[in-house]
């Protein structure tokens, strides 16, 4: 029998899949809540440097190396480096296998949080509630012992796990192109709502503008801060969805000649524009302006942006009335939802490219394998927040800087930046600027290298101090998968699936 062979249906579609894939919750939570904790506009400036020197190049180098991927029908990152680089570049891949999954364990129990929000915005729960008591809700929501965020949380693996059985077209495509629109349209309609507030109104206290200005002025004071500059680099990554193997994956359904330079510069400017312009005009000129600076500094410490926005944006939004609370509400869970949901999506999607390319699964047995690991990977964080954040922090953060590293001196400097060069610019539909040859071949590795070894220090403290249990559970999940995978690997060399 002869496989349906999957592909995107337009170019649209790739374009808007591919946006979806980096447009996620790290632009509407983690983005203002690390730039309001390293300083505003201070932050704003290591962050584009980041973005020009490490987040352009390796969004043109991912796709490439996807493209050439697809070409000897490779899609997930162990073949696409193995077509490139050999054997051992097929276990360094692996690597982006366990990174969507690791992330994906901890990422879709906060997409559940969304839909329940949602619902719970809508019902008209957090009406009449004090700040207090809507912070108290969220804190008893995620406690241990309750079966709400559990239930939903199946429930949203379930339904990336449906979205993604039903293939790359009728699958992950439609859900970007209902999904993408919906998150620009409630996106804008809360940053204006944001950014024309004004004192007195509705119990404001500053205008829109004071949080806008206080992230948008440019400051020097942190240029030398190392911290700041991993925290941008990090921010970059997570953000571009970059070093996770998604991009590969999407970009190895291209067609063997069609353009991927100007696709990979649509898609990231894309996610630019949500997370600087929507993502910037949302949390904090709204919870500034009722709060004021300090207080959005002082719940914003660990940069998540949760407490701002699972516990007090509710709040806020109820000084509006009843209907414009309810409306806020689902509008600003909806688009975190939609956000959340089109970047889980392409984690899902290598896993079972790897499935059906090297074991000849069925797309729906590939998705209910990612479904399930998912759900196992996950237990320990919904157990404890300590577990959650080692997840973050190996997974969502380590891995990505490791892999980037790996990728690029594979690209630039085994496969060649002569052959990497032509990959990039063949069938281009814009002038790729040469410039970037040399950045991706001197400037990202060192670069990437910098925040390599500068993460070590702190790589050595995590791995040496005193840990809990949960912590403990985490650890072991993790090399427990990052050992299955290297396994999966292995017997797949030894059989043979026809393409
Ligand atoms: N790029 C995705 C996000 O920003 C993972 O959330």
């Amino acid at each position: 029998m002869t496989k349906e062979k999957e592909a995107w249906g337009s170019r649209v579609g790739l374009v808007l899949a591919m946006a979806g894939n980096a447009v996620g919750l790290g632009n509407f939570l983690r983005f203002p809540a690390q730039a309001v904790q390293n300083g505003g506009g201070a932050f704003i400036i290591p962050y584009l440097v980041c973005f020009v020197l490490m987040g352009l190049p390796l969004l043109y180098v991912e796709w490439a190396m996807g493209r050439h991927g697809g070409k000897s029908g490779e899609h997930s990152t162990p073949h696409i480096f193995g077509a490139m680089g050999g054997t051992g570049w097929r276990y360094f891949g692996a690597l982006g296998l366990f990174i969507s999954i690791g992330i994906c364990s901890y990422y879709t129990y906060i997409e559940a949080w969304t839909m329940s929000w949602a619902w719970h915005s809508a019902a008209g729960h957090f009406l009449g509630m004090t700040q207090e008591q809507v912070s108290a809700f969220f804190t008893n929501y995620i406690a241990l012992g309750t079966s709400e965020p559990i239930l939903m949380w199946v429930a949203c693996v379930a339904l990336n796990t449906w979205i993604l059985s039903r293939g790359l077209q009728g699958g992950v495509e439609l859900a970007a192109k209902i999904g993408m629109p919906l998150l620009l349209l409630f996106g804008v309609i809360l940053a204006v709502r944001g950014v024309t507030m004004t004192a007195g109104y509705n119990g404001a206290a500053y205008d829109g503008v004071v949080g806008l200005n206080f992230l948008w002025t440019p400051s020097f004071h942190s240029i030398w801060d190392p911290v700041v500059w991993r925290n941008a680099a990090g921010q970059i990554f997570f953000t571009l969805s970059l070093g996770m193997g998604s991009i590969h994956c999407y970009a190895s359904y291209v067609k063997g000649k069609d353009d991927i330079a100007l696709n990979a510069m649509s898609a990231g400017w894309m996610n630019e524009f949500v997370e600087v312009v929507l993502g910037s005009a949302i949390i904090i000129p709204i919870s500034i302006g009722y709060l004021g600076v300090d207080k959005v500094v002082e719940m914003t410490k660990g940069g998540s942006g949760f407490g701002i926005g699972f516990m007090t944006l509710p709040y806020l939004f109820t000084q509006w009335g009843a209907f414009f609370s309810a409306a806020a509400g689902i509008m600003w869970f909806g688009l975190l939802f939609f956000a959340g949901i089109t970047s889980s999506l392409a984690m899902g999607t290598p896993v079972m490219a790897f499935a059906e390319d090297k074991f000849g699964w069925d797309r729906r047995w590939g998705a209910v394998a990612f479904g399930v690991s998912v759900l196992l990977l996950g237990i320990p964080s919904v157990l404890s927040q300590e577990a959650f954040n080692e997840f973050d922090y190996w997974a969502g953060t380590i891995a990505l800087v490791v892999l980037s590293l790996g990728e690029v001196i594979l690209f630039a400097w085994l496969f060649g930046m002569e052959k990497g060069w032509k990959e990039i610019t063949d069938g281009a539909d814009m002038t790729v600027p040469r410039a970037f040859r040399f950045v991706i071949k001197y400037v990202t590795p060192i670069f990437l290298l910098v925040v390599f070894v500068g993460s070590l220090p702190e790589v050595w403290t995590t791995i040496t101090k005193k840990i809990t249990f949960h912590v403990a559970l985490a650890r072991g999940l993790m090399l427990g998968l990052l050992a299955a995978l290297a396994l999966l690997v292995r017997l797949a060399d030894k059989r043979k699936v026809e393409p």
